[in-house]
């Protein structure tokens, strides 16, 4: 007989003691080495374990049945019926009550995830489009309030759908009360931050420091008069960058992170992550404690809110991206999930230079097959700039100049370069670096505005065409593709940005325009217009890549040869079959031997994503431009 007092009932303390027992040496290892030497480590021990036992014993039942689901069905984010829409709330829909009831049009599109731009109550003004927090437990007054925040992870919960939001962990707004109390002096809360009283440690940071805003906020310290000190911000003035050495910061931190689980949030976007870290003579980007901290974030996690997984957000190179996903000892063991940068800008390099040599060298090279319990979050474009993420050893090993490759690319977007179908901005030129990024909207970057002004309808079908080719590509190659707002139907750049002064200075929002609810409701009628054709093929590529079970992000990935520059390829290896997946990238038609995809795994010769035998009266693959198949 079992008493309730016995181990067999499963009450709700058991079951947080079996999760705690299963995640406890993932979470401790780090955090004995982070912080064991610090003085006051029992009493941290004794405040965190207390935080988890908090929030556990506050999370709501439907979200502790969640947990159970989830901990059943730890892949549920692997699967290929996972699709991702992402949007600002007041740009897509007015509010948080406005964004349930587009719930219908984002679930008739596919969507499965839907992630809520930063919609924390962000600092009043210029705030970084919202990444400047001032209060993490409170939603930002334009939106609503907590209990509609409340409502509408509910309502997309009841219908299937995963919220994601973002958690700024590297810094707060400046208005932040932990920044107001170390403005004012308060020695605890000084700790929490990064202050100096002279500039020589800020100084001998910045010898290798990499500026991220060189144009609108240079350097990556800020003086205050009457604080009369320097304060760490690597990003603009009023975001203070966090002392993540300090436990109380980890702390404070968690006990966030388990309030907003608790909301109802699925995927937390971890922002900035690679900058947690400080460490003279480095980059202050991507240190091993970096990784440390974010897999004891996830332990904490798995112990408190399991059914709530990470998504890294990390904008660096390939090597430098894969350790988000958890590699070496951290592997399974850290993000669920963080962006796929590198296919995102060789998509675009081999767009423009009508050549994928590039894009597969890079994919073969540093992207392994399979990961540990994580995938990718894929993309083509989001709220920020595109950076010329391109290294002068891969650009060299396909026979490219870097510099030169690089100065092509961003050219090309900008739409100065000869013969360029882009309509892009410039975004952060450093002169220092030549380093040149762009701002623009799929739809302008793809060629969709050229096409359109000039009243040129092959060079808008050819824009509609590049635009599903890229979506087919980030649909099958592995991971959650990630709409982003108002690419389903072709939104161009909004160029009214510049007469707001809180955005004037900043390109990005060219490419964060209002959602357009006449043009999408006039394209879900079906109509034919380059809107009604491109909501069509994406949401008809959603829906065949949800029926397609080999593109489970844990079956393996290898990218193949196909000895032709025009065409980038990839099998996906299920143990049911592989499916060849292959792109044309240029504005040609071009032909593949039926062999070749044979040879490569191919058995029936069918194109998954059409529904249609791929193979044509000479036996040949004919892919027409911007041609994209799925070849079973
Ligand atoms: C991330 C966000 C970006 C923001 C930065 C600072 O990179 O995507 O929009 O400016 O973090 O929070």
């Amino acid at each position: 007989m079992t008493t309730a007092s016995s181990p067999a009932t499963l009450t709700d303390e058991v079951v947080f003691d079996l999760r705690y027992a299963r995640s406890h040496d993932d979470l401790w290892s780090m955090l004995d080495e982070l912080y064991g030497e610090n003085p006051g480590f029992d009493a941290f021990r004794e405040r965190l374990d207390a935080a988890l036992r908090a929030g556990w014993a506050a999370r709501p039942a439907d979200l502790k049945r969640l947990d159970l689901r989830r901990d059943l069905e730890p892949d549920w984010f692997q699967r290929p019926g996972m699709n991702g829409y992402v949007f600002y709330i007041d740009r897509f829909a007015g509010d948080l009550n406005g964004v349930i009831d587009k719930l219908d049009y984002l679930a008739d599109l596919g969507i499965t995830y839907v992630h809520f731009m930063p919609c924390l109550k962000p600092r009043e003004g210029d705030s970084d489009g919202g990444y400047s927090v001032q209060d993490y437990r409170a939603i930002n007054p334009a939106y609503g309030d907590m209990a509609d925040f409340e409502a509408a992870t509910a309502a997309a919960r009841a219908r299937g759908m995963s919220v994601c939001i973002d958690f700024v962990l590297n810094h707060t707004a400046k208005e932040h009360d932990w920044a107001q109390k170390a403005r004012a002096g308060d020695p605890t809360y000084l700790d929490y931050y990064l202050t100096f009283e002279d500039d020589t440690l800020p100084k001998a940071y910045e010898d290798t420091l990499i500026e991220i805003f060189p144009d609108n906020a240079p350097g990556s310290f800020t003086y205050y008069d009457d604080m009369q000190r320097w304060v760490w911000t690597t990003f603009n003035e009023h975001q203070w960058d966090l002392n993540w050495s300090n436990p109380q910061v980890f702390v404070e931190m968690l006990e966030v992170m388990l309030f907003l689980a608790n909301r109802g949030v699925e995927v937390l976007r971890l922002d900035a992550v690679a900058f947690l870290w400080k460490r003279i003579g480095t980059r202050c980007q991507s240190e091993p404690e970096c990784h440390m901290l974010l897999q004891a974030l996830r332990a904490a996690c798995r112990i408190a809110a399991p059914a709530v997984i990470h998504l890294e957000e990390a904008i660096v190179g390939p090597a430098e991206m894969l350790p988000y996903l958890g590699r070496g000892k951290h592997d399974g063991k850290e993000g669920n999930l963080a962006y796929h940068n590198s296919l995102m800008v060789q998509f675009w390099s081999a767009l423009a230079a009508r050549d994928t040599r590039l894009l597969t060298h890079v994919m073969a090279t540093h992207f392994p097959p399979v990961l540990t319990n994580a995938t990718y979050a894929t993309y083509l474009r989001c709220h920020d700039d595109i950076g010329w993420a391109v290294t002068d050893e891969d650009a060299a090993a396909v026979g490219l100049g870097g510099p030169q490759h690089r100065a092509f690319l961003s050219k090309f977007y900008e739409g100065i370069y000869p013969g360029s179908f882009s309509r892009g901005a410039l975004f952060q030129y450093n002169p220092e670096t030549g380093d040149k990024r762009i701002s623009g909207s799929c739809a302008s970057l793809a060629g969709l505005e050229a096409g359109l002004d000039a009243g040129d309808a092959a060079g808008v079908t050819d824009a509609i065409d590049r635009i599903l080719m890229g979506h087919a590509l980030i649909a099958s190659y592995g991971g959650i593709p990630l709409i982003y707002m108002g690419d389903e139907i072709g939104l161009l750049n909004d160029y009214g940005y510049v007469n707001h002064p809180a955005q004037a200075h900043d390109s990005r929002w060219l490419h964060r325009p209002r959602m357009d609810w006449d043009t999408a409701q006039a394209a879900r009628q079906g109509d034919d217009s380059p809107a009604g054709r491109l909501r069509a093929g994406l949401r008809h590529i959603l829906a065949r890549r949800a029926a397609t079970s080999e593109f489970h992000a844990s079956h393996a990935i290898e990218i193949l040869n196909t000895g032709n520059a025009a065409l980038f390829a990839f099998a996906r290896r299920a143990p049911t079959g592989s499916v060849v997946c292959l792109f044309n990238f240029t504005d040609t038609w071009q032909n593949m031997p039926g062999d070749w995809a044979i040879q490569h795994g191919a058995h029936a010769l069918h194109d998954a994503l059409s529904d249609a035998p791929v193979l044509d009266a000479q036996g040949a693959i004919a892919l027409p431009p911007h041609a994209r198949v799925w070849i079973r």
